[in-house]
């Protein structure tokens, strides 16, 4: 068996998803190749799709901004997908394409991994910051773990209203502007940066004042570029524990990996790997 993987998406040429699968096949004695399809958001979607259902691609990962534009051509969706609303991974089973959502339980995986135990315990409370793609999937995926408080910062309510509607009986959401999470900031256990905020080049933004973190919560951030972003390293200095978004992109790749092959990849020194090379 060759397996035959791909990415689809716009821009895409300087992705980590090629490195990341080529270990993956590699640690798992499979053959295979995943290669970069860049697609301009100006042309149709139509003709990409046709080459890939017709080639023997087993599957492919998708990202911006064609995550909810692939879903009429699917066959299926798995539930999580549904829901979300979005798909990162697409398996062809005989023929039938499948889509899938891997973002939202990669972020759980990855933290479960760093901190276990932490995340679905009913006592811990969680602030999730911003309210886009990342945070609806973030969202479903710890309210499918049992997390039972889940609050939403965002400048924008109705976003944040949107994402509480995914809520499940068992989860508590209060919504919250960006001032009234600042002022109640020691209340939350885990926090959770979701935003593009403090990307190279504006690395040197923080999306909220965190002075009043509590010591000894974990702070996270979705943005891996710079792998410690100006977020990460105010909570690091009052005290907080702080978990880095390039896992996330590591075990949500190992979560499709899985999808395609039936193989469970061990993260590992991967970790160490990627920090090096986005370093
Ligand atoms: P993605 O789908 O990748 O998560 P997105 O849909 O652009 O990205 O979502 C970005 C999120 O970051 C949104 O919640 C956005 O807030 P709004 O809903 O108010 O637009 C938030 N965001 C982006 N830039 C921001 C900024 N400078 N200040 C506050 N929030 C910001």
């Amino acid at each position: 068996m060759n397996y035959q993987f791909a990415l689809i998406g716009f821009p895409i040429k300087h992705s980590l998803s090629p490195w990341i699968h080529e270990q993956f096949l590699k640690k798992s004695g499979l053959n295979g190749t995943y290669s970069i399809i860049e697609i301009d958001p100006n042309e149709p979607l139509d003709e990409t799709v046709r080459e890939l259902k017709n080639s023997q691609i087993n599957g492919f990962n998708v990202t911006v901004p064609y995550k909810k534009r692939i879903i009429p051509y699917l066959d299926e969706l798995d539930e999580q997908a549904m829901e979300i609303g979005a798909v990162n991974t697409v398996v062809n089973r005989n023929g039938k394409w499948i889509g899938y959502n891997t973002d939202g339980s990669g972020y759980v995986r990855a933290f479960e991994n760093k901190y276990p135990g932490i995340i679905s315990n009913p006592k811990y409370k969680i602030l999730l910051i911003g309210a886009g793609g990342a945070a609806r999937g973030i969202y479903y995926a710890l309210t499918a773990a049992g997390c039972q408080r889940i609050d939403i910062a965002n400048r924008t309510k109705s976003s944040a209203e949107e994402i509480a509607s995914l809520k499940k009986d068992s989860t508590k959401t209060s919504l919250l502007t960006i001032e009234k999470a600042e002022a109640a900031f020691d209340y939350y256990d885990i926090v959770i940066q979701t935003t593009s905020v403090g990307m190279k080049p504006y690395h040197e933004k923080c999306i909220v004042n965190i002075d009043r973190v509590k010591a000894g919560s974990v702070v996270s951030d979705i943005v891996y570029q710079p792998i410690k972003t100006a977020f990460l390293q105010q909570a690091e200095q009052l005290g907080a524990r702080i978990h880095y978004g390039h896992t996330m992109l590591l075990y949500q790749a190992q979560y499709a990996f899985e999808i395609w092959t039936n193989h469970y990849v061990s993260i590992d020194e991967m970790d160490n790997e990627l920090r090096e090379i986005l370093e």
